[in-house]
């Protein structure tokens, strides 16, 4: 699968099969995570990843559906880089891309890590000063969503946002 077609295949899969997902595959998708543009070149990002059925029902306090995924990749981030939110976002995404063009499903899995962050740092192992930003749990997907996206007419604007009457 071509870059162009993952990024137009990429969903938010939440339902796995449970199978588990080869380490090549894995350190594939974490490669992907690690080319992401950075600001600066700061690089301020490690890749925790997760697949260990103990640890992985602990991190499934974030959201239950998680239970059957095959690995879930924690990203933790230095903040003290000044783009590190960005950097994180940027390698987040092209990790749900890698794993898409790898026929996994995955999912960007902010809203409800951050509640857990303090207590997931200390389950990891993730030093004091660094911050996680997210999980994603990647697996075999039980079907692949179909969800509507804003259509490219509705957002695409050439030269100007809008024409100014004057
Ligand atoms: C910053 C951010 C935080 C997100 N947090 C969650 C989350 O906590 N739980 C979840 O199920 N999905 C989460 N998502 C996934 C979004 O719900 C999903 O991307 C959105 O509904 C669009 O669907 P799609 O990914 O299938 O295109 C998050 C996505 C982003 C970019």
């Amino acid at each position: 699968m071509d870059a162009l077609e993952a990024i137009r295949k990429r969903r938010s899969v939440r339902q796995y099969t449970g199978d588990p997902i080869p380490r090549q595959d894995l350190e594939t998708i974490v490669d992907a995570g690690r080319l992401a543009a950075t600001g600066s070149n700061r690089r301020p990002w490690d890749f925790i990843v997760v697949t260990d059925r103990a640890l992985i029902d602990e991190l499934k306090k974030a959201a239950e559906w998680m239970d059957k995924a095959g690995a879930i990749i924690a990203v933790v981030l230095d903040p003290s880089s000044r783009w590190w939110v960005e950097d994180g976002s940027a390698a987040i995404e092209n990790m749900l891309i890698a794993a898409t063009a790898l026929g996994y499903g995955s999912c960007w899995l902010e809203g409800y890590t951050l509640p857990c962050e303090q207590e997931f740092k200390l389950l990891l192992g993730v030093p004091k000063e660094k911050r996680l930003l997210t999980l994603v749990p990647i697996g075999v997907p039980v079907e692949w969503p179909q969800i509507e996206k804003k259509k490219l007419s509705k957002v695409i604007h050439w030269e100007k946002y809008a024409t100014v009457n004057s």
